[in-house]
């Protein structure tokens, strides 16, 4: 047997949200060049050339854009394969007056949009028999941080709905797992990766002793995603550089 081809996603068809920029635009290239036809969802424009790469411009609040875009990924392709959670957003202010506004709109984007969508692509995996949904979650699901009370709930609401739709789908064929990136240097991160006593900070609370950069997440996105891990479903698949599993 070719070992190689557990991990290939030729002839799959796959959807990333968030796709445009840092982890999401990893996972979607890294999908890319295992094989799989992949569109990129986002509110911004981000384009590299590929044939097998496709655009949608799709705000994930919006359910018409999650409906214009499963429809249109279904029309054009006849199956849904692989769908990657990965738009997400934090909104840092004190827990004593964090605003209601700030609150709904992390709830929408992080953890309502992913339902929905989940919703919504499992018809198809459904009719197929077959489908990976991987939610990216964060070390906010597992642990407090400070200032962030709706990311930190809802990323934790988030690693449990994968746990809940793992066993209703698992008689559908349909693996949903977890990805936990650990600090990944991105836009959502600038601000603590530009001052250098956070910077340090976080890098300390690792094994490895650094940060993350995007491309960690490719290989285990490409693991979740393909027949390699056929047996896995409602795991969480740390990719932290052994930030959780840290004693001293
Ligand atoms: N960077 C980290 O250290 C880290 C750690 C743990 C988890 N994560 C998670 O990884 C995911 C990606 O984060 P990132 O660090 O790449 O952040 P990022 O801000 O660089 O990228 C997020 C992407 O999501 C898109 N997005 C935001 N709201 C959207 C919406 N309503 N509709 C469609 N697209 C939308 C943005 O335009 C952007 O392209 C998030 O779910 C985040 O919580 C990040």
């Amino acid at each position: 047997m070719n070992y190689l081809e557990k991990f290939s996603l030729l002839n799959k068809i796959a959807i990333v949200t968030g796709a445009a920029q840092g982890n999401g635009f990893a996972i979607a290239k890294g999908l890319l060049g295992a094989g799989a036809t992949v569109y990129f969802i986002d509110i911004l424009k981000q384009e590299i050339s590929d044939p097998k790469a496709k655009y949608i411009i799709a705000d994930v609040i919006k359910k018409e854009d999650l409906e214009r875009v499963v429809n249109q990924v279904y029309q054009e392709q006849g199956r849904i394969d692989i769908l990657v959670n990965n738009a997400g957003i934090t909104i840092s202010e004190p827990s004593e007056s964090y605003s209601q506004e700030s609150w709904d709109k992390t709830y929408r984007v992080n953890l309502k949009a992913v339902f929905q969508l989940s919703q919504m692509v499992a018809k198809h995996m459904i009719g197929q028999k077959s489908g990976v949904i991987i939610n990216i979650t964060s070390l906010g699901a597992e642990q407090g941080f400070p200032n962030n009370p709706a990311y930190v709930a809802f990323k934790g609401g988030l690693k449990q709905l994968s746990k809940a739709l793992a066993n209703d789908w698992a008689k559908y064929n349909i693996r949903v797992n977890n990805l936990m990136p650990g600090y990944i240097k991105t836009n959502m991160t600038q601000k603590s990766w530009n001052d250098p006593v956070l910077r340090t900070k976080r890098q300390k609370k690792t094994m490895l002793g650094r940060w993350g950069e995007p491309d960690d997440l490719v290989g285990p996105a490409i693991f979740l995603a393909s027949d390699a891990s056929s047996y896995i479903t409602g795991h969480d698949l740390y990719v932290d550089g052994g930030w959780l599993a840290k004693g001293l």
